[in-house]
Formats: C-alpha cells, structure tokens, sequence
C-alpha cells in the first residue's frame, strides 16, 4: 500500500509554493477559510487569534483532516505585547514563514462624531499599525531568503472615502497603498506582496461590530472560502492586488478612475443606501 502524502508532497502537488503560512484572525471567516484552503493544499499553518480555545479546536481539526502541522499563537493585535509574539515567530531564522495572511480586522459603522473612540482606534491597530508591524517583521527575511508571499486583507472599501464606515475605509486605503508600495520595492526580489481587496463576504464580521446587513441583497455576498481562494491565487501569480467577484472588480475599476469627488460622491449615495 502507498504511504501517505507527507505534507511537503502535497504543496508540490497542489502547486503552491509556500511551505508554511502564518495567517491572523484564522478562527472565523476569511481567515479560517485561508486557513482551510492552505491545510488543504498541504502547507503547515501558524494561526493567531485571541480565543485560545477556538483555535486549538480549529488546529485540531485542520491537522485531523489534512495531516499538516498546526501550530496556534493567541495574541490581542491591538497589543504591543500581541505583536512582539507574532513578530517573534515571523522573524524566527529556524522555522521560516513562507506565506503571511494580515487578515485580522473589525469595524465600525456610524456617523464618525458619534462613535466611541475606542472602536475607531480598533480598527486603525488591526487594519494599519498590525499590518505595517507584521510586514516589517516578515519581509526582511523574505527579501534575505529570496522568497516570500504576503497576503494583507484590504477591501473594497480602500478604493475611496467611505461615509458613514470613515475609519475603516481609511484603514483599508492604507493597507492599499501599503501593499502596492512594497510590490513595487520588493518586486524581482522572489517576495510577492498582494493587497486582497473582498467587497461583502460572509463571516462574522458584521455582527461583531454589530452592524447591520439586513438590506445587503443575498446575491451581493461571498463565500469567504471563494475570497480566500482568490487571494492565494493572486499572490502566487504576483499580483499586487486582487478584488473577488466581476461586478466589484468593474467597482474598484470606476473608483480608480473616476475623479474624486465622483468616487466620494457614489459612495455617499451607497452608504446611505444600506
Ligand atoms: N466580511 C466582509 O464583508 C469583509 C469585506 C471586506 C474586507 N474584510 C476584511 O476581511 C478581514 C477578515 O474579516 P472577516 O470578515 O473574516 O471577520 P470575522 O469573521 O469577524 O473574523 C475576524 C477574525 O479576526 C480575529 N480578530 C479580531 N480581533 C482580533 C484581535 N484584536 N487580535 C487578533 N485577532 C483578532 C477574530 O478572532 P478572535 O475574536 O478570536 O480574536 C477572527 O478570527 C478583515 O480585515 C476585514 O476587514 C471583510
């Protein structure tokens, strides 16, 4: 009888490059789906989240049904102490990070004036200081390696000023630009850095912040296993950035282009729409 694939095995077969992949927010949602996807693939997986008990459960399982090591970091990314963990194991020499997902994220939703500030600088430590940190932590190594693929969970959002999601569009525009930033300054170095930039994905994601999507049209929803799947693809072709679904592709295409005050001025029509 054949033995088992070894994990190593099952990466070249599937075709992806990354042996390992260090994936935050990976209890829920997008994360979990990359977390999915990558196990599948055969990639060993470092996960971090803040539940500790989530996680050991989810890296139970993934190392049940897919045979792959599954280690778990619970740390609060709003935290220097959370971060300085991450980083650690980003930077440690002995047990490379092939693949990093800067996925973990929250949001808000509101008239900014009236938000507490507490939530806003939430969602400006997981969405821009995590991302800035985590990339820094990761990308020297890589660059030195000469190989190297970092994943960072923009959104749609980042395309233009979000009305009534002020923050968090704000956040998403700055891990944008940060990604294709350091595209470009990596780019010929064997690193690939993609900004994957989902519109509405189904998660938890609304209901923690307590947001309401009742009025978000069924058809408008992704699966966050098909966002995820897109955003290893894109990175392991070395594209800078990628946005699910053809219709919100056609979206971020006219945000690009349009002049400013058009792009703000729809995106006011929208917010108020839902
Ligand atoms: N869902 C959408 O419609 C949508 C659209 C565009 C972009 N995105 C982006 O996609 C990313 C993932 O969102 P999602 O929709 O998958 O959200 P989700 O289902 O709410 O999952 C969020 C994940 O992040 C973790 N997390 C939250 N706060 C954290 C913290 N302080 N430190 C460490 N981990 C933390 C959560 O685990 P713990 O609570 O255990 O920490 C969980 O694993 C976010 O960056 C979001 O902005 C989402």
């Amino acid at each position: 009888m054949k033995a088992p694939a070894t994990a190593a095995e099952r990466t070249r077969d599937a075709g992806v490059p990354w042996r390992t992949a260090l994936i935050t927010g990976a209890t829920a949602g997008i994360g979990l789906a990359f977390a999915q996807a990558g196990a599948r693939d055969g990639a060993n997986l470092v996960l971090v989240a803040r539940d500790g008990e989530r996680l050991a459960e989810i890296a139970e399982r993934l190392r049940a049904e897919h045979g792959v090591e599954v280690a778990c970091l619970a740390a609060d990314l709003r935290t220097v102490a959370g971060l300085d963990r991450v980083e650690a194991r980003l930077r440690d020499p002995g047990a490379p990070i092939d693949l990093l997902v800067n996925n973990a994220g929250t949001g808000t939703r509101g008239a900014f004036h009236t938000l507490p500030v507490e939530a806003e600088l939430d969602v400006v430590a997981l969405g821009a200081v995590a991302v800035v940190r985590l990339c820094r932590a990761a990308l020297a190594p890589m660059v030195e390696r000469g190989s190297g693929w970092i994943v960072n969970v923009s959104s749609l959002a980042g395309f233009q000023p979000d009305p009534l999601t002020a923050t968090y569009g704000a956040a998403k525009a700055f891990s944008l630009s940060l990604s294709e930033a350091l595209y470009e300054e990596v780019r010929g170095s064997g690193v690939h850095v993609t900004a994957l930039c989902p519109s509405f994905t189904a998660t938890e994601f609304h209901r923690r912040a307590g947001i309401d999507v009742s009025r978000v049209p069924a058809r408008a929803w992704l699966p966050a296993e098909r966002v995820a799947r897109a955003g290893l693809r894109a990175v392991e072709r070395g594209r800078p950035v990628c946005v699910p679904g053809a219709a919100y592709r056609l979206l971020a295409a006219l945000s690009t282009v349009a002049p400013r005050r058009v792009a703000r001025f729809g995106s006011r029509l929208f917010a108020g729409a839902r």
